[in-house]
Formats: structure tokens, sequence, C-alpha cells
């Protein structure tokens, strides 16, 4: 069922909660893909409703960045999402979500702001603000949708870190979800943004998993000290590359690691051209 208004989102919520079933929510910006499918597929296998939302946030891009050109694909994802099991949809409109002339500034909307420690580092360096906008529309579906589960992937990780310290520190009542990375088959990580790269592009894009795998395996044959592990990830860069950041953070508090432990997660943002990925890789197991 495709729902585009809270009211009758509530209503539903309203239903199920008075039958004593548990909701699951993940949250999406559409243009699903398999790794969004993979989240649906665990709450629909662990909760008895599934609700997804599709909604490219306004407040999350930083001027200059992709929102116009975002890709809003809102039938196919209604379609995939309903055939995956889905049973509520929510594709608000901005308006429906911020009000009419959706003034977004902060002088007129309440934001939930995570903590500095957590968001000046890594994307949110380059994309300040960002993580006020991921926090304070999450809380809002968090509101409306009221799930006893949510599900969010480790694709982005930095994300995942900051909704939970969110969840912990606003004592929301609900359990949040990690789901791991999806990969194609030669191990670019599933992003909606994939489909900017040319073939071109689509090929230097593996320099993210190459880095990432490599170091993993200098990490397991005994080397700890980080600016070691750092150094191996020059040979794979080429000047097509444009590494934003590598970087090598606790997997709870994002604390910078010197030496590299079972709870480091390594970090990484590569521009190819105009087009900016991520990546990441935890060093335990
Ligand atoms: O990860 C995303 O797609 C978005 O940041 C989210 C969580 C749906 C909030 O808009």
């Amino acid at each position: 069922m495709l729902l585009h208004k809270i009211a009758e989102v509530r209503e539903k919520v309203k239903e199920w909660k008075k039958q004593g079933l548990t909701i699951g929510l993940v949250p999406t910006m559409g243009a699903l893909h398999k790794g969004h499918l993979s989240l649906i597929k665990k709450s629909v296998d662990n909760c008895d409703k599934t609700v997804i939302s599709v909604f490219v946030n306004p407040i999350q891009f930083c001027p200059g960045e992709d929102f116009e050109k975002y890709p809003r694909t809102l039938d196919a994802d209604t379609k995939l999402a309903e055939s995956a099991g889905v049973d509520i949809v929510f594709a608000p409109t901005p308006a429906e979500m911020y009000g009419e002339g959706h003034i977004l500034s902060n002088d007129f909307l309440t934001y939930v702001v995570p903590p500095f420690f957590y968001t000046d580092k890594l994307c949110g360096k380059s994309r300040v603000g960002h993580f006020d906008g991921v926090c304070t529309v999450v809380n809002k579906l968090f509101n409306i949708v009221q799930p006893d589960y949510a599900f969010f992937g480790e694709k982005d990780r930095q994300q995942l870190i900051i909704i939970k310290k969110m969840v912990k520190d606003l004592n929301i009542p609900l359990e949040i979800i990690p789901c791991p990375i999806v990969r194609e088959d030669d191990g670019l990580a599933m992003s909606s943004r994939n489909k900017y790269l040319n073939p071109e592009q689509r090929k230097e894009a593996l320099v993210l998993k190459d880095i990432l795998l490599n170091i993993k395996a200098c990490y397991n044959s005994g080397i700890k000290d980080v600016e070691a592990l750092t150094e191996t990830a020059y040979k794979f860069l080429k000047s097509c590359h444009n590494l934003e950041y590598l970087e090598f953070r606790d997997k709870n508090d994002l604390e910078l690691k010197k030496v590299a432990d079972k709870d480091t997660i390594v970090f990484i943002a590569v521009k190819i051209g105009e087009v900016r990925l991520i990546d990441n890789i935890s060093l335990d197991s």
C-alpha cells in the first residue's frame, strides 16, 4: 500500500499496535537496490509488519549536492517493495514532512543535532549539517511509524553509529538493527549513487574495496600500526582517484585509532570524477 500522508500511516500503525503486531521500519531515499532489499527482507522475516519510507530528504543535502538530480523512481520502488513483502510504502512530499512552504532553515525548524564529536569527521567534514538533517528526518519517521525495529545498512556506517547514539541518548523505544553491506559481484558496495558512474569510472570504483581488502589482509598478517596500514593504500591510487579520507576509527564512538584492533572500522571516501563513493570494513574476524 502506497501512502503519502502522515495521518494515514498513523491510522494504520494504531490499528497494528492494537492487535499487538510488531513493526519494522526501513528508512530509504528510494532508488531501491539489492542493499535496500536485504534490509527489507530482514524486517519482513522478523516483524509482523514492515513499513519503508521513500523520501529524498532535502535537509540532509548540502548546497551544491545532488538533491535535484537524486534518482526518483517511486513506481518501480513501490512494486519492488510490495513484492518483497512490504506492507506500507510511505512516500511523503517535503511539504507533508516540513510544512507548506517548507522553511528548512534551522531558524524555523526544530532539528535533532547529534554530538559534534561524531559529525565533524569523515563524511560530516565535507557535508556540514548533513547528519543534523538525517537525525531530524529519522526521528520524525520514528515518531510517525513508531517501529519496534529500524533497519540501517552498514554501508553508511557513520550514519548508523550516529543514529544508534541518538536512540540511546534520547531513550527512543526501539531497536536499531545493523545490516551488512551488500556488494556487486565484483565487490563494489551497492549504492543508489553508483548510477552516476560511467563505464570507465565504474571500473575505477573498485579501488575502494581493493584498498579495504588489502588493509584487512595486511592486518590479518600481523600489521597493526595504522600508519603502516595506511601506506599500503597508496599502491592502488591513481590520478583519477581523489582520496577524500582513509581513516581508522572505533566502531562505537568513532575515536581515531593509532593501533588497529578488532574494534576498528576502516572508513574510505573517494571521488571519481564528480561521484563521491564511500565504503568501510570492520577488522573484526
Ligand atoms: O541512508 C539514507 O538513505 C538516508 O540517510 C535516510 C536514513 C533514509 C534518511 O533520509
